[in-house]
């Protein structure tokens, strides 16, 4: 199938959509004796600890998210003390829970049931306690495990059609996803996952790094079958999703691509049987690159959005001096991050608060599919119900000029309450932001693969929104949504937009 045959994403997109309908009558449910494991396990691979004595940063959250104003390193060439954090920052364990149906192991990163199924390799040369080679990261005992020796750069080069940064990188990361591990729950909505999921993710891999002195971005256009095959996945339960190039070197010779023979190594499967969802592997199949000049094409092609006409009143949002801004440091505020479970209904917050959350949120990620710097596919609309400083009600953010548009004033926990899905989360909060975005203009122009991009950009933008509100010491949570029901809410505004995405924000009644 051609990335170009875009009714394919629509068709994924259509079909997986939920309404009040959908979620009543389906007969889905969880079945626990087939619980998947919540890690990926080679029971016969060599361990090789990271280490876990390494020193804080120091850098605020704000300034790493938004990467402000911070000093790249002359020489970006990590160690293992920076992979280690940037990983264990990334997917590490920050909290244990014991839970009706076993323990569950808190990630780093927020992600949708607990369920974790983003699996992280390492592509490295040799570095200051590592030796060149393709690692799997594994959060249960922080070690790396060795896939394949050597120098397998110039594979990664050749995959990416010669993308400077990846051939520059000393490391490079390598997210995938493993459809069984949240399909278990979501069934074939799993494939929008994978893009929020490895989003938040990548919030705080792009933080981590920048706070160690470190560049790195978002690469997404690659030839999938070759880096599917460099990390042997079996494709019908493990994909490649993205890269992320970690550190610059100036050496400007690559090594060949090197042979990558099938490795036929052992894993623990993940539960007593899997359930294959054909739409999600019909659906990665049409957003895959099959050559370097596909991977060419789409990176010339980035999705070109207008601007949406002024509809009317409009509250100017302020950016406040970086020293006036809350200062905790970025892995304080990743320890401390954890899903609101309840909010109170009866707290506000500040406008300057709101506005050091989409300001810090909003600007620019390092990604191959967004230019120029600072393009953004999704557009956010917000619906305020207890903002001081501003009437509640239903507004479009517009990032240039840095306003809140208010698009209908009311009162609209109630609505919010359905479009959430009907939990009392996006209610109690204190205002909700919804993505949306031109679905029909960003897979003209970038093909299925554009559909990847939109749903990786709102979790990775919706990851730097929780870091943001817990940097405040606010609550946070993503939500999942009623897809044309939120449209049709934004609408007149919204319409011809596709819902993305949906993540609250509040004060919590209290902390787990
Ligand atoms: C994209 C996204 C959607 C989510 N949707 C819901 C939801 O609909 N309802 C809910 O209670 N929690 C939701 N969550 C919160 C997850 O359940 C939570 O991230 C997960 O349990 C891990 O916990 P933690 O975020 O506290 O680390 C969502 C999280 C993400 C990232």
């Amino acid at each position: 199938m051609n990335n170009r045959e875009i009714q394919a994403a629509w068709k994924y997109h259509d079909g997986t959509k939920h309404s009040y309908w959908s979620i009543r009558n389906s007969p889905h449910f969880l079945d626990w004796a087939n619980r998947p494991q919540p890690f990926k396990i080679y029971p016969q691979l060599e361990q090789l600890p990271l280490p876990r004595d390494v020193p804080q940063t120091g850098v605020a959250a704000l300034s790493a998210i938004s990467q402000r104003e911070l000093s790249w390193r002359n020489e970006s060439v990590p160690d293992l003390r920076d992979l280690a954090c940037i990983l264990y920052f990334s997917a590490g364990i920050t909290k244990q829970r014991v839970h009706p149906g076993g323990e569950i192991y808190f990630r780093a990163a927020a992600c949708t049931g607990a369920l974790y199924e983003i699996e992280l390799y390492v592509v490295s040369i040799d570095l200051p306690g590592l030796d060149a080679g393709v690692y799997h990261f594994s959060p249960a005992d922080v070690s790396l495990r060795l896939l394949r020796k050597g120098d397998f750069r110039g594979n990664l080069a050749q995959a990416t059609a010669m993308e400077l940064a990846v051939a520059h990188a000393p490391a490079t990361i390598i997210c995938t996803g493993t459809y069984w591990r949240n399909a278990w729950k979501y069934q074939a909505r799993t494939y929008r996952h994978f893009g929020w999921d490895n989003g938040t993710l990548l919030a705080n891999m792009l933080a981590v790094s920048a706070a160690s002195g470190l560049p790195a971005e978002i690469v997404l256009g690659f030839v999938d079958a070759e880096v599917n095959c460099l990390l042997d996945l079996d494709t019908r339960r493990e994909v490649s999703l993205c890269f992320v190039p970690i550190g610059r070197t100036l050496e400007s010779s690559l090594p060949p691509p090197k042979t990558a023979p099938a490795l036929g190594l052992e894993t623990i499967p993940l539960s007593q049987h899997d359930v294959e969802y054909p739409a999600m592997l019909e659906m990665h199949g049409a957003s895959s690159l099959e050559s370097v000049e596909e991977v060419n094409q789409w990176r010339a092609n980035p999705p070109v959005l207008p601007c949406s006409a002024l509809t009317g009143e409009s509250v100017q949002l302020s950016r406040l001096p970086e020293e006036e801004q809350p200062k905790d440091t970025i892995e304080q505020v990743i320890l401390r991050r954890g899903s609101t479970r309840r909010f109170d209904k009866a707290a506000s917050i500040t406008l300057a608060q709101l506005s050091i959350i989409l300001d810090n949120a909003t600007r620019g990620l390092p990604a191959d599919f967004l230019e120029p710097l600072g393009a953004q596919l999704n557009d956010l609309y917000l619906i305020v119900h207890a903002v001081e400083g501003l009437k509640p009600g239903a507004y479009f953010f517009r990032r240039e000029p840095n306003t809140l548009e208010l698009l209908k004033e009311g009162a609209f926990r109630a609505e919010a309450h359905h479009l959430g899905l009907e939990q009392e989360l996006p209610a109690d909060a204190c205002v909700d932001i919804f993505f949306l975005a031109d679905l029909h203009r960003i897979l003209e122009r970038s093909g299925n693969r554009g559909y990847r991009a939109v749903q990786l950009e709102a979790g990775a933008i919706g990851g730097r929104i929780y870091l943001a509100a817990y940097a405040q010491h606010l609550g946070a949570t993503g939500l999942t949504f009623f897809d044309d029901d939120v449209v049709d809410f934004f609408s007149p505004h919204a319409k011809n937009k596709s819902a993305i995405f949906l993540l609250a924000i509040g004060k919590p009644l209290k902390f787990r």
